[in-house]
């Protein structure tokens, strides 16, 4: 790779990186980075710290509260089986010393004693008895975790399908997908393992503690000595193997990013010969994703050892002066046995405690991202009294409308237009006029910002907005197919359509012969948006969906765009006996599409600059004759 490339791509990706790091702290940024389209670090897993820990919890709380008495059952259980674990080892200094008895070390009743059978089996009692209780209480608490993650991502899901389109146009696709993805995962982790575990960590923690401080005090002492140093270690690593993390996490999404948009661009890819440049830019981010992967996992995976030979120091100095202790002021074997022992668990409850905390924090600001969209306003609610009345006519009526996508930036500017049902009206204009715009007002799918639209007379925000949308059949700009048969996709338009009714579409919208052509005909799976179909014949089948809807009104946004002009004249001719029903507004770039339309509007910026037939605007030599004969007066 030569050099001036690396430098650049260091400078695109050094960039990337930081951003995405800042936006870890601040998830709300996070959404808004880089406005619409934002692909890789941005849409990576849910780190950072949560802004208000508790809330989230409580709300987390709130997912499983049904399952509130097995949770007590839980607690319970991490009780008896924490302090089972505790009192296990305890057992063993009666035991030693009933050895140390025997061999006449002490006197009968100088010291506590258990005969070994009986301690051997009181133990084997208690830790069965510890085992049992875990795995009861994890069984259970699994089923309860993932009861709340079923909740959730249903309630996810709910809230997604409800959201304005508004939401889609400033948040990445693949930024919402890591919401459902990563940051429930982090959540399910979370509920699964950390409640527990930190319930035991704690009682481990001062039961250990207590039963340290009354076997013996100075040996306490002593340990506790260690333990500062062995929390501070920890501390040390942890925060530089976060700091690793997060760069590594960055590096990830970037080196994802880049592969997900090679792989789906392909085709462009190869057309401009951009295989060499491409394969250098991967070959950046991979080898940056290896450095970064080394510290992450080097500081990750220090971690332990350095723990584990921390407390072997520790361990060591508590056996010595626990011998000391022993020979010097008559501190039993027992005691020291047991208290070795305890020294030992004292910093794994520590240890566990300090990686959880990271966990802990990565899930609730994962459960932050997802209370957000949670959170975020839905489409306006239907007004109290919205209606529903009898079929509608389709007379469409625009008064003034005004609208923006974005506050402060005006795209429509007073729109007004009539159109009787069952006409058709063309809506023409150069590309980013604002024809699409004004589809999307007709279907609530934005509001408008002033001046009004009413349909029979009403104002289109008093219907009920699935009312409305009934009521509308609409072919979009960019097609899309789900994945399923071809009889699923066009029955996709009215749920109750018999096959005969399908077929029927399907042959207005001239699809019926290259259909009959599939495999399987209308039962042809279609996978990936009808990636085996060409981008006519996808059309084809979104001009049958939305043929078997029985709206009165129909919008075809380039409906017939990719089709050719024989095609094209054979989907008019079976849709003529349709329109005729239907109101229908038609944008086409193809002018001879709309020769035949009630009324012609033509729009420039925005605004409506011509109107009339075709005749009377060849006619008037404005802009419309000069879109439809290529030709300017001006010339
Ligand atoms: N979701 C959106 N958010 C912000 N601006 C948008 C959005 N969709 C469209 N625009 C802007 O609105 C203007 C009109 O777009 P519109 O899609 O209505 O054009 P059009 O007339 O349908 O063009 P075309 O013939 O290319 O389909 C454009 O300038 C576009 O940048
Ligand atoms: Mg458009």
């Amino acid at each position: 790779m030569k050099e001036e490339t690396r430098l650049r791509l260091e400078e695109k990706y050094r960039k990337k990186s930081e951003a995405y790091i800042k936006s870890l702290s601040d998830p709300a940024k996070a959404a808004q980075m880089g406005g619409g389209r934002r692909r890789g670090p941005g849409s990576m897993v849910g780190m950072g710290k949560p802004k208000d820990a508790g809330k989230s919890i409580k709300r987390l709380f709130g997912y499983m509260k049904k399952d509130a008495p097995l949770i007590v059952v839980v607690g319970i259980l991490v009780l008896i089986s924490s302090f089972a674990n505790l009192a296990g080892s305890y057992v063993l200094r009666p035991v030693i010393n009933g050895l140390m008895v025997a061999v006449g070390m002490y006197e009968e009743n100088e010291v506590q004693t258990l005969a070994l059978p009986t301690g051997i089996a009181l133990m084997a009692v208690i830790f069965l008895s510890s085992v049992f209780a875990q795995y009861i209480y994890q069984r259970i608490m699994l089923g309860v975790s993932q009861r709340a993650l079923l909740k959730l991502r249903n309630e996810l899901f709910e809230k997604i399908s409800r959201l304005p389109l508004k939401f889609y146009d400033t948040n990445d696709t693949g930024d919402i997908m890591s919401r459902f993805t990563n940051d429930v995962d982090s959540i399910g982790n979370m509920l699964n393992n950390t409640i527990a575990s930190i319930i035991s960590g704690v009682i481990s923690l001062v039961g250990t503690l207590c039963l340290m401080i009354y076997t013996n005090i100075w040996l306490t002492i002593v340990t506790l000595v260690f333990s500062p140093v062995i929390i501070l270690a920890a501390k040390a690593v942890a925060t530089r193997s976060r700091k690793y993390y997060k760069q590594q996490q960055a590096a990830l999404g970037s080196l994802n990013g880049y592969i997900e948009e090679t792989i789906s661009g392909q085709k462009i890819v190869k057309v401009f010969n951009h295989e060499e440049a491409s394969i250098d830019e991967f070959e950046y981010l991979n080898t940056d994703l290896r450095n970064k992967q080394l510290s992450a996992q080097f500081f990750g995976g220090i971690m332990w050892p350095v723990m584990g030979n921390l407390s072997q120091v520790s361990y060591a100095i508590t056996a010595t002066v626990g011998g000391i202790l022993c020979v010097l002021r008559g501190f039993d074997v027992g005691g020291l046995t047991t208290f070795v022992n305890y020294s030992r668990q004292f910093s794994r409850p520590i240890n566990e405690l300090s990686m959880q905390v990271t966990e802990i924090f990565s899930a609730l600001a994962g459960a932050e991202r997802v209370f957000d969209i949670m959170d975020t306003p839905p489409e306006l609610p239907d007004k109290e009294n919205a209606v529903s009345p009898a079929p509608l006519k389709g007379e469409i009526v625009l008064k003034d409308v005004t609208f923006g996508y974005v506050e402060g930036q005006t795209i429509l500017k007073n729109v007004s237009f009539y159109a009787k049902p069952g006409q058709k009206i063309a809506l023409v204009g150069s590309t980013g006029a604002g024809k699409t715009t004004i589809t999307n007002l007709i279907t609530r799918f934005y509001d408008i910002d002033s001046g009004s639209i009413t349909i029979d007379g009403v104002d289109i925000r008093d219907y009920k907005r699935d009312y409305l949308r009934k009521n509308i059949a609409m072919v979009l700009q960019d097609t899309h197919l789900f994945s399923g048969t071809v009889k699923e996709n066009i029955r996709y338009g009215r749920l109750d359509a018999t096959d005969e009714e399908v077929i029927e579409a399907a042959k207005l919208a001239s699809a019926h012969s290259f259909i009959m052509r599939l495999e399987n005909g209308y039962d042809t799976v279609l996978e990936g948006d009808g990636a085996n179909l060409s981008q006519g014949q996808r059309q084809l089948l979104n001009i049958a969906r939305a043929a078997i809807s029985k709206a009165p009104i129909l919008i075809l946004d380039e409906a017939t765009s990719s089709v050719d002009t024989r095609t094209e004249r054979h989907i008019e001719h079976g849709m003529d006996r349709l329109m005729k029903e239907r109101t229908t507004i038609v944008i086409a770039h193809r002018l001879s599409t709309v020769r035949n339309a009630n009324a012609i509007i033509v729009l420039e910026h925005g605004e409506i600059i011509e109107r009339g037939d075709h005749q009377e605007l060849l006619d008037m030599k404005g802009r419309y004759y000069e879109l439809y004969t290529g030709k300017s007066e001006l010339e």
